[in-house]
């Protein structure tokens, strides 16, 4: 048997301080569907993991993003979405343009020695994958393809349409809501309605690693259709449920060591079965009602700050024990 990781990782400040500079800050993020910056001169402010970023299609249709901190005195300098010529901070009303350049600045001119040259927002590298946008806020970092791994050959979501995107916190950890995703142990015994639904026996229910990219397959009982929930590292899930075309994808995003951010974006065919999307979207609800309960007491027994850790199962748990792997290396 594995031993997890410590325990003392799941509520201490200075951990997550070093898993955002070592895990997050280098990595590509998921921020949203391309609709959201459709026409030139559209902007969305968005998150990558902690890194407050702004979205922008410039007059010419090229696709930007910077980070969504004025150079000013570090107000964002977008909110929410929308369609404007330039970007201005609400603060004291430093303007840029779409190119990131500042373009002027109140009061600026009577200032002796001030000069808007040379400022401006800092770049953040964008990239797609066909509706899905990714930011890292790397300037150089490795092409996304590369990131993706083997994700395009599983998960294919061009010609899906973006429906609605659901927001919630949860009071644990990052890792723990992670751990929760990566293995289907705790299904038969916490969701009753999923395995109803999906058959989750070990010899039928596959799990996967891929380099960063662990996945688990388990097919619809009635029909044998194959869902799969994947997840890249450090903190990307992306489920297709079994049926129709679909997809629901998010990332698990660290706010305080006991409390972690979510969001899941889902995603139909035009012209979906209003009814199935209902039922799954149903079922759905249900199964992370479930999976709120546990992560979050299980986050007040890793708390405790009495019991060192704990043990994994090497072959029902193997992707957890990769995660866990990859969270040692990185802060190791
Ligand atoms: S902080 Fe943006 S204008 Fe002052
Ligand atoms: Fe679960």
């Amino acid at each position: 048997m594995d031993q997890t990781l410590p325990w003392a990782w799941y509520a201490d400040p200075e951990q997550l301080r070093r898993e955002r500079e070592l895990i997050f800050s280098p990595s590509w993020h998921y921020v949203g569907h391309a609709g959201l910056v459709a026409e030139p001169g559209s902007y969305a402010a968005a998150q990558a993991g902690h890194v407050p970023v702004v979205l922008v299609r410039d007059g010419e249709g090229t696709l930007r993003a910077y980070l969504n901190v004025c150079r000013h005195r570090g107000h964002p300098v977008a909110e929410g979405a929308g369609r404007r010529e330039s970007l201005q901070c609400r603060y004291h009303g430093w303007t840029y343009g779409l190119d990131g350049a500042l373009r002027a600045a109140p009061r600026s001119g009577s200032e002796p020695g001030f000069d808007l040259d040379g400022i401006a927002l800092r770049p953040v590298s964008v990239d797609t994958w066909g509706p899905l946008v990714f930011l890292n806020p790397s300037l150089e970092p490795p092409p996304l393809r590369e990131a993706l791994g083997p994700l395009p050959e599983a998960v294919a979501p061009d010609g899906l349409e973006f429906r609605f995107r659901d927001d919630f916190e949860l009071s644990a950890n990052w890792k723990v809501v992670c751990e929760n995703y990566l293995e289907c142990y705790h299904c038969a015994i916490a969701h009753p309605g999923f395995s109803r639904l999906v058959d989750v026996s070990p010899d039928v229910y596959r799990l996967e690693a891929d380099g960063l990219v662990f996945s688990q397959f388990g097919p619809e009982r009635d029909t044998g259709a194959l869902g799969s929930f994947h997840f890249l590292w450090p903190n990307l899930t992306l489920n297709v449920w079994p049926g129709e075309p679909n997809l629901s994808i998010g990332p698990v995003v660290p706010l305080d060591p006991a409390r972690t951010g979510r969001y899941l974006d889902y995603f139909f065919a035009p012209g979906a079965d209003e009814e199935w999307v209902r039922e799954l979207l149903e079922l759905d609800g249900q199964v992370g009602r479930e999976d709120r309960a546990l992560v979050e007491a299980v986050q007040l027994g890793v708390s405790s700050g009495l019991v060192e850790d704990g043990r994994l199962l090497p072959e029902s748990e193997q992707l957890v024990a990769r995660f866990q792997e990859l969270v040692r290396q990185a802060v190791g």
